[in-house]
């Protein structure tokens, strides 16, 4: 049962009401083996971003909002002082808290409402996975009952060990193992994980193999388009796939060379579905609704997944389906935005204390890490928001990072006005170039 209140119903939540041409819409559905992903929207792997508070954060991400009934959300009460980290829950959040609390959210009501259909793990270590204790497993394979149906991604070289480690994510609860063959980071691709073995296509039929002897649950592919552009091996690689088994392939249009530099070339999407007839995942580029369907009407792919998005706009998988049910969609309020970051901050806090593998003190400063990280994303290309980038750069404590949160968004909130961004604020936004590690 959902939480009381957290079951309204909006008009975009019918799929069969839609707004868009059938070519353009973003699919209410997608098979991938036995996993129903409804809606056909995927939060992309993101090492160092998607760890298990973010992605429950997406899955929730429509609880932050303004309240569209007085039962959904209690009236805000306006910003609090910040009271240091024991106290960063502002009133106005109580019924969050209550909906996150495991066993009283309807998964089916608040993935409809947040649109993410599927969520995906960090990258993980085929070789470390192999190798850990079970204790220390759970570090990196922890996930909650409201995160299904959920993926986890592991990248590696060696066939048997890739089959080890899928077995343990399929034992650990996992709807499906994902592999990763895209990754561009030197010490991945050096041991000939990641985008390495776009160089190999016959390494990857034994590793493609090995792994879906090894599990049940549906095994999918994440890759680049190959190598650099005089070595493409997209089509061959999905084509090797279905042949293999695999359940779906994912494809950032892009090669290893390419880095993040120019346009994700979605055409190549298009051939890799004309191709196959598994599920074909785009990827690459997705920042806006707008481009969510221009995707799917330009490739007519069967999913789209999304990345450095997210963490800017966690709302995006929800205005995606919105747009594709209306026409149009709801843009977040600065009430909307303070909320959802100090519901984010609370979480983050709360998975600390909980986490009890390493020292208290290492457990706070990841926490006011991701915290200053997240609180810099989020804030891309809000009106103020590079000033407020630069004060959080300085700050060294969860604590000192929250209260200029609380103070920028007081002074928004009190303004009563909703302050135009100006081209540094989008500028000084985009998505750190040393945090682009992966993929
Ligand atoms: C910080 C960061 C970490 C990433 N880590 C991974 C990863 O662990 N595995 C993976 O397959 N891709 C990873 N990626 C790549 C994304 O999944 C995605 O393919 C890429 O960002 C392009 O999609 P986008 O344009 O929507 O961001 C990462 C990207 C970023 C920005």
């Amino acid at each position: 049962m959902a939480g009381k209140g957290f079951t309204v119903k909006k008009n975009w939540d019918n799929p069969k009401e839609h707004a868009m041409p059938a070519e353009a819409r973003v699919p209410a559905e997608v098979r991938l083996g036995t996993v129903l992903v409804t809606p056909a929207t995927i939060l992309a792997p993101m090492a160092g971003v998607t760890d298990t508070v973010f992605r429950r954060f997406i899955r929730h991400a429509s609880l932050f909002t303004t309240p569209t009934t007085e039962a959904a959300h209690p009236p805000n009460p306006g910003p609090e002082p910040c009271q240091g980290t024991t106290s960063v829950v502002p009133k106005m959040q109580q019924n969050e808290e209550r909906a996150l609390a495991p066993g009283l959210i309807d998964a089916a009501v608040t993935n409809a409402q947040s649109g993410c259909g599927l969520l995906m793990t960090e990258f993980t270590s085929a070789d470390g996975l192999a190798r850990m204790r079970e204790s220390k497993r759970q570090r990196y394979l922890t996930f909650y009952d409201d995160e299904h149906p959920i993926g986890a991604q592991l990248f590696g070289a060696n066939p048997e060990t890739l089959a080890e480690a899928a077995r343990i994510v399929e034992e650990t609860g996992f709807d499906l193992v994902d592999l990763n063959l895209g990754c561009p980071a030197k010490r991945v691709v050096g041991s000939n994980g990641g985008s390495g073995l776009l160089r190999d296509l016959p390494r990857i039929q034994e590793i493609f193999k090995a792994v879906r002897k090894a599990v049940t649950i549906p095994f999918t592919v994440k890759f680049r388009m190959g190598w650099n552009d005089a070595d493409i091996v997209c089509i061959e690689l999905a084509r090797m796939a279905e042949a293999e088994g695999l359940n779906a392939v994912a494809l950032h249009a892009r090669t290893r060379e390419q880095g993040y530099s120019g346009q994700a070339r979605w055409e190549w999407i298009a051939r890799v579905k004309q191709a196959v007839k598994i599920p074909v995942i785009g990827n690459g580029d997705i920042q806006t609704p707008e481009s969510a369907v221009a995707m799917v009407a330009e490739t007519g792919c069967d999913a789209v997944m999304i990345g450095r998005a997210a963490p800017a706009n966690p709302w995006i998988f929800r205005q995606i389906a919105q747009y594709t049910a209306t026409g149009s969609y709801e843009r977040p309020t600065a009430e909307d935005r303070y909320r959802m970051i100090r519901a984010y901050f609370q979480m983050l806090l709360d998975e600390a204390e909980a986490t009890k593998d390493l020292p208290r003190a290492a457990r706070m400063g990841e926490t006011a890490g991701k915290m200053k990280q997240f609180a810099t994303w989020f804030t891309h290309g809000v009106a103020g928001g590079a000033k407020l980038r630069a004060a959080i750069y300085q700050a060294r404590t969860g604590a000192e990072v929250l209260s200029q949160v609380d103070a920028f968004f007081a002074a928004q909130l009190a303004s009563g006005t909703e302050p135009v961004a100006t081209p540094e604020d989008v500028a000084a936004g985009e998505f750190p170039a040393n945090l682009l590690v992966c993929d």
